[in-house]
């Protein structure tokens, strides 16, 4: 269910420090197989990771029965949480993740920019993964303290423009606070934001159940997945080529994404080479969602259907 890029950082560290990486398979309904999970967690695991929302299925993760998991063996949690946290409330008191990260161009800040969380315990033991300006304390002679936390994991010259259009800043003027996205989306409140997808991801999910030829694929239930759909157009046995459905969809002036979405073995696994995904944010409404809908099906009876 992993993006690559909570994929390849552990399968590097196979190469070079020869850990051992068990990878827990799905359900056919695209959950996580809990059982599999617990089959392969022993007192020699020391590190567990998990998306907390596929970007391809948009399966929500049971993250804080994950975390007592990973915890009753000894071992840390890492959660990717790209993917959740523009959409739901996330609190990493709750979910119990040691590590939890995500990105700005999936809650509307620019692109580059995201956070690391970490239990400070254990970002204290950790060494820095980069070497730079601002990432110590004094350098004499060849002794040398890092920075105090998060000093010594941010090396170099800052992206403080994307900081501040991601998190906001105060301003020079004081109690002036300029808004980042995290502002913004605070101001619209988090269960606001995760009902009103769940309402869109619902009247998506009943209108393409109604389009002959489509395949969805990850939960049925609106309530078990956030605001996105990816799904394939089936024709006389075979599926229709995904960037074709999304170049049709692109004519009529609606975005999707198509493709692997960053995500080659699940979408291996799902047995397609690519998926058309459609996703909904705070600003799309149910009108949109009914465009989309006829102009699928339009797309369906006109072009690719006999
Ligand atoms: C679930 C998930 N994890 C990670 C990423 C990658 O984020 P970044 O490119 O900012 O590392 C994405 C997509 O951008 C994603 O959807």
């Amino acid at each position: 269910m992993e993006h690559h890029s909570n994929l390849l950082p552990w399968r590097m560290l196979q190469d070079l420090r020869g850990i051992k990486l068990e990878v827990v398979e799905l359900r056919e309904d695209g959950s996580l197989d809990m059982d599999a999970l617990k089959s392969v967690l022993s007192g020699r695991t020391k590190l567990v990771c998990c998306t907390h929302v596929s970007n391809v299925l948009g399966t929500i993760n049971p993250v804080a029965e994950i975390a007592h998991l990973a915890h009753s063996v000894g071992a840390v949690l890492v959660v990717d949480a790209a993917q959740s946290l523009p959409h739901l409330p996330v609190d990493v008191g709750a979910l119990g993740c040691d590590f939890l990260s995500f990105s700005g161009h999936k809650m509307l800040a620019p692109l580059g920019i995201g956070v690391l969380y970490g239990r400070k315990a254990l970002l204290a033991e950790l060494s820095p993964f980069q070497y730079g300006g601002g990432m110590i304390r004094d350098i004499v002679s060849d002794e040398f303290a890092w920075a105090e936390l998060p000093g010594k994991f941010e090396a170099g010259t800052p992206d403080v423009a994307g900081a501040v259009a991601l998190g906001g800043a105060v301003g020079p003027d004081e109690g002036r606070r300029l808004e980042g996205s995290v502002d913004y989306l605070t101001s619209l409140g988090m269960e606001w934001v995760q009902t009103h997808e769940t309402t869109l991801t619902e009247h998506a999910l009943q209108g393409l159940e109604r389009i002959q030829g489509i395949q969805v694929y990850g939960p049925q239930e609106a309530q078990k997945r956030c605001g996105l759909i990816s799904f394939n157009v089936e024709k006389d046995g075979a599926i229709v080529d995904d960037h074709l459905v999304a170049q049709l969809l692109d004519q009529a002036g609606i975005a999707v994404r198509a493709g692997g979405h960053c995500a080659h073995p699940l979408i291996r696994r799902l047995g397609v080479q690519g998926a058309v995904r459609v996703s909904f944010y705070v600003y799309n409404t149910i009108e949109e969602i009914d465009f989309f809908l006829q102009t699928l099906q339009d797309i369906v009876t006109r072009h690719l259907l006999p």
